[in-house]
């Protein structure tokens, strides 16, 4: 219900306001979340262009406060904002803040209402998930949120493309060296929703995920669903153990901006470059990697893209282009 809805963005905005003012305006909140976000090298506008908050280590804070200001419990607990446990034998009912003693990351939608909530832990420990996240609620749906998209649009529609992170503070942290078309799929793998909302401003997509296996893996499994819905697609490896948060406060924006110019490769260059370092000169590992690589061609659904394509597959795995041919058109028929 529309009605519903509303309360729901009215309540998560009520949130949001609370959790900054607590980073802000409490000693708590700025001897612990404020010094951690300076130390990770976040300015003043960048906590308030991403609307950055805490949450106090306390049970309740967020609970009382809400019902001070006349939302009921009902609601807190259909924005995902509080947790109700039902009694054990004998007990009371407990009732609770979500999120407690963590630094807040808002999602915004598309139009900039907050829908729900990252929350970072600010000491690792192996007992607790470093990122706590809202759950699914009527107005957070997580297959089909990007974070940073509302700070990103402009940018991305500006500069005619998308980089693709894996974590809200990759997103801040490009945003805050000057590379502001940037969007994270935080954590999930990457969905055609999230895609298809990309291509609302743009047709292009690199991927910047972290230089670890993880990443490399994710970023191997989102690339035939981009070509899919028929995005051009680019991928940038960082160095081992960096991500883009980490590499652009080592090396600063101007040199950030000239590894992703001079490193970033499209899909075939990058799945080829995986398979020949695999391969060597394995023959059987290359025909593999050529039928890999013309297998993620028949996801595009643009003939001329295809056919011109099939050259530069040609070219980089050293083959005739009939033989490309005619592995795209097998593997097209298989799927039929
Ligand atoms: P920092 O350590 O703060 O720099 O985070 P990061 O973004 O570099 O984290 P990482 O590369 O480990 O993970 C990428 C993204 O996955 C995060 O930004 C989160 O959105 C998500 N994520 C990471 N850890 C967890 C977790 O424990 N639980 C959940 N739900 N999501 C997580
Ligand atoms: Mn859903
Ligand atoms: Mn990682
Ligand atoms: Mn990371
Ligand atoms: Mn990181």
């Amino acid at each position: 219900r529309q009605n519903e809805r509303e309360s729901l963005l009215i309540v998560l905005n009520f949130a949001k306001t609370f959790f900054q003012e607590t980073l802000l305006t409490t000693d708590e909140g700025k001897s612990i979340g404020l010094s951690y976000f300076r130390e990770r090298g976040f300015t003043n506008p960048t906590i308030e262009a991403f609307e950055l908050g805490y949450t106090l280590d306390q049970w309740d804070a967020l609970l009382q406060e809400g019902l001070r200001r006349g939302y009921n419990r009902d609601l807190l607990e259909k924005a995902g904002l509080i947790l109700i446990k039902e009694a054990e034998a004998g007990g009371k009912q407990k009732v609770f803040d979500r999120f407690r003693g963590r630094v807040m990351f808002p999602i915004h939608n598309v139009s900039g209402r907050v829908i729900a909530f990252g929350a970072r832990i600010l000491k690792l420990d192996k007992n607790q998930p470093k990122y706590l996240n809202s759950p699914e609620t009527s107005v957070y749906h997580k297959s089909q949120v990007l974070y940073g998209i509302f700070q990103a649009k402009q940018a991305i529609r500006q500069e005619d493309v998308c980089y693709l992170t894996e974590g809200y503070t990759d997103v801040i942290s490009l945003h805050q060296a000057g590379i502001k078309n940037v969007v994270a799929s935080s954590g999930t793998s990457l969905t055609t929703e999230q895609i298809r909302l990309i291509a609302r401003f743009t047709p292009n997509v690199t991927i910047l995920y972290d230089g670890d296996a993880a990443g490399i893996k994710a970023a191997l499994r989102g690339l035939d669903m981009v070509l899919e819905e028929g995005l051009n697609l680019r991928l940038l490896l960082l160095p081992n153990g960096e991500d883009p948060d980490s590499y652009v406060h080592k090396v600063g924006a101007d040199a950030f901006k000239e590894y992703i110019r001079k490193n970033s490769q499209d899909f075939i260059d990058f799945k080829a470059s995986q398979w020949l370092n695999e391969a060597g000169d394995n023959p059987l590992k290359r025909a593999e990697g050529i039928s890999d690589v013309c297998a993620s061609i028949t996801r595009i659904p643009d003939l001329l893209k295809r056919q011109t394509l099939s050259q530069r597959v040609a070219q980089v795995f050293h083959v005739s282009e009939q033989s490309v041919i005619s592995e795209i058109n097998r593997l097209l028929r298989k799927q039929q």
